[in-house]
């Protein structure tokens, strides 16, 4: 298999539906990679997988830089996007511009930010740079404190018209593909029938051109809450801590490291 592109990633509209996720270091990639995810984002979402955090507000660009630099080195075939964190696309179009290119710099494919009509003119700029842009409308994790929580949007008439007008303006605007995050399925369905561009559901219903698991879901990473969205395709926390306990249990027993000639 040859390395994705944004115009192969394109062209799967309408002839396979892509299972893509996150992935936030080289560890992790590599694995994503070698099982033949398509595309990789390296996501705002590591705020709360790997750091800690109850939002992705926190992510800072350093550290999206660098998880970016990490998962770049190793993949040899996804598309790679990297997800512009809160405050470094909403400081001025030139200061945005300079972020998407660091990211771009470090190994990224194309970049990921959120919002619909109001990015519209960052977009067309990023994508005349030669920077690929990949949208993110419906429920924007980096909005919660507007939201007043994770919300699913879309579900009122109106709700629903400013979902379908953000999707259609970001494709206007030069995007190449769109998240749809926490949307009801008929207007996923209805988004995905209207746009040239691929759709990238999450939360959004089995209709989309594409998915996104958030890693540490797909792979039970994670045993707080899990979103009713998420399937998940193996239970590594429970293993990970069963491995931790067995290691301290045999040095405590004097069983491990063993003796040797
Ligand atoms: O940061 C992230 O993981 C995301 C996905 C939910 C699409 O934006």
């Amino acid at each position: 298999m040859k390395k994705w592109t944004v115009a192969t990633f394109q062209a799967a509209k309408g002839q396979t539906r892509l299972g893509c996720c996150t992935a936030y270091d080289a560890c992790f990639a590599r694995l994503a990679d070698q099982a033949g995810v398509p595309c990789i984002l390296v996501g705002d979402s590591m705020g709360m997988t790997m750091l800690g955090y109850e939002t992705t507000l926190p992510v800072k660009m350093e550290e999206t830089l660098s998880a970016t630099a990490a998962v770049a080195r190793v993949v040899k075939e996804a598309l790679v996007v990297s997800d512009m964190p809160f405050g470094s696309y909403q400081c001025g179009d030139d200061a945005a511009v300079a972020n998407a290119v660091a990211c771009l710099k470090v190994g990224a494919d194309a970049i990921k930010l959120e919002g619909g009509a109001r990015v519209c003119g960052l977009i067309r700029r990023l994508t005349e740079a030669g920077i690929p842009v990949l949208a993110h409308v419906g429920m924007m994790p980096q909005s919660v404190n507007a939201y007043g929580g994770f919300k699913t949007q879309g579900k009122t008439r109106e709700g629903a018209d400013r979902v379908i007008e953000d999707a259609r303006a970001v494709e206007a605007a030069g995007a190449f593909a769109v998240t749809l995050e926490c949307v009801p399925d008929d207007l996923a369905a209805h988004i995905t029938a209207a746009l040239r561009i691929p759709t990238i559901g999450i939360g959004a219903g089995p209709v989309c051109d594409a998915q996104w698991l958030v890693m540490h879901d797909l792979l039970g990473l994670n045993d707080g809450h899990v979103p009713s969205f998420v399937r998940q395709y193996a239970h590594l926390a429970e293993e990970a801590r069963r491995a931790f306990a067995a290691y301290v249990a045999e040095v405590a027993a004097g069983t491990f490291p063993p003796a040797r000639a």
